[in-house]
């Protein structure tokens, strides 16, 4: 689905857009490695062309991890995660912030995949501005979507949105 960068419209639309799982559609990988105590979760940065975020055109770079975003589970049940493959992310995610800082920088109209096994998660920068984030905040909406959007919460994974939508972290299965 199409993500609005506009405030005024994104309101009147959020609801869609927070119901929704997000597909990256022509997946272009800039950069790839592993991360984690184990060096076992795959971590790709991409480009995706209906991720439009006019890459760069101001020249900020924004602290967003004071933004508290808003957890949606995708429904019908079944298909999910396991959650023990997203603790394997999450973990991962907060062994960085302690060995390499608890800070990370995303580029506008980019988005960085981590994978383990049965379990994604990504986060979409589609501000016109470069972002940056907490690895830690990361670790917690991993575990909390896996944990919490399952099957017998009629879930299969979910989302986290912030009120502006500039960015967003979806959990699903890995394809
Ligand atoms: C945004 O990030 C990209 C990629 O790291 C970098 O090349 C660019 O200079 C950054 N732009 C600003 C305004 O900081």
């Amino acid at each position: 689905m199409q993500f609005l960068r506009f405030a005024f419209t994104a309101v009147l639309a959020a609801v869609a857009v927070e119901a929704s799982s997000f597909t990256c559609k022509n997946k272009a990988v800039i950069s790839s490695s592993f991360i984690g105590q184990n060096s076992d979760v795959q971590v790709d940065t991409v480009t995706c062309s209906n991720v439009v975020g006019k890459r760069d055109l101001e020249a900020r770079q924004t602290n967003v991890c004071a933004a508290t975003c808003t957890t949606n589970c995708f429904t019908p049940s079944g298909g999910g995660p396991n959650p023990n493959d997203c603790q394997v992310i999450s973990d991962a995610l907060l062994y960085d912030s302690q060995n390499i800082g608890a800070l990370f920088n995303i580029a506008s109209g980019t988005t960085i995949y981590m994978q383990y096994s049965t379990c994604q998660t990504f986060f979409v920068n589609q501000a016109s501005y470069n972002e940056t984030y907490c690895r830690t905040n990361w670790a917690n909406v991993v575990e909390y979507v896996a944990f919490n959007c399952q099957s017998t919460q009629n879930a299969h994974g979910g989302n986290c949105v912030p009120p502006d939508q500039t960015w967003f972290v979806q959990v699903q299965t890995a394809p």
